[in-house]
């Protein structure tokens, strides 16, 4: 838990709340920086050279920092020392700098993920759908809790926030590929089937690769996969094929006014 004692942040309320029994609980226990204790790397000349080239593709090379720090977690499974560094002098900023963007976003992560990535939502309509008694399912048969990766390094979990993914709740994501409609059933046979190396297709998308293969499509190098699966499902097309059928339409611009 996050101490806020020193900063002026609700520090009084939480007092207050502490002492009536209301604590807060953070579900970033690791939220701190990126590990410097662990500096071992894979980025090689070839890395660097992909990392400048995805620099040159924006008018504002530091523009292209997210997806550098993609391909940095394809390479390294993580966001290593030595990929701030490199990121950093590529784009002319500092480490800093660098460091504040990948610690700001959940996507990119301190310590070593796992070949495959696993994330259970449980925000309010998966909560509702079960969402946290598949999270308690998932951290049971993998015998490790949000923020952890398997000691073998084939699953690393975490409890993800609202993947607008809603209307096919409880919604588990596996390399940030959808897996709808799930249950602790589906969940195991799942998990079982990665753990396997057998062929697993998404919902609503491509087939699972890996978790590192997945990090460097997010960076810019498409693997060819983009198009296999429906994409949008049924439930997603259900308000737009009601309006289809009754010819109902939104108001143009000129109409609205
Ligand atoms: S609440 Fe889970 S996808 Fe929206």
């Amino acid at each position: 838990m996050s101490d806020l004692s020193n900063t002026g942040v609700g520090g009084t309320e939480s007092a207050h709340a502490g002492e009536q029994g209301h604590g807060f609980e953070s579900f970033f226990p690791d939220s701190g920086g990126v590990d410097q204790s662990d500096a071992s790397t894979n980025i090689d000349d070839e890395t660097i050279a992909e990392l400048r080239e995805l620099a040159g593709r924006y008018p504002q090379a530091r523009s292209a920092l997210l997806p550098m720090l993609h391909l940095v977690q394809s390479v390294d499974g993580r966001i290593s020392p030595r990929g701030i560094e490199v990121c950093a002098e590529i784009l002319g900023i500092t480490t800093a700098q660098v460091s504040g963007v990948a610690t700001f976003y959940t996507m990119y992560k301190r310590r070593p993920a796992g070949k495959h990535h696993v994330g259970v939502c449980t925000t309010a309509l998966c909560a509702v759908m079960g969402g946290d008694y598949l999270l308690d399912h998932v951290c049971s048969k993998l015998g490790i809790r949000p923020d952890e990766t398997t000691p073998d390094g084939t699953f690393s979990l975490e409890r993800i926030e609202c993947n607008a993914a809603c209307d096919y709740a409880p919604v588990m994501m596996v390399n940030w590929e959808f897996m709808d409609n799930m249950t602790p059933e589906k969940a195991d046979e799942l998990l079982d089937r990665l753990a396997a190396d057998e062929p697993v297709a998404s919902s609503r998308g491509a087939t699972i690769t890996s978790w590192r293969e997945a990090e460097r499509v997010l960076a810019g190098f498409p693997d060819g996969r983009a198009d296999e699966g429906p994409t949008a499902g049924e439930a997603s097309k259900l308000g737009l094929n009601i309006a289809a059928e009754h010819g109902w339409a939104a108001p143009t611009a000129e109409e609205a006014k």
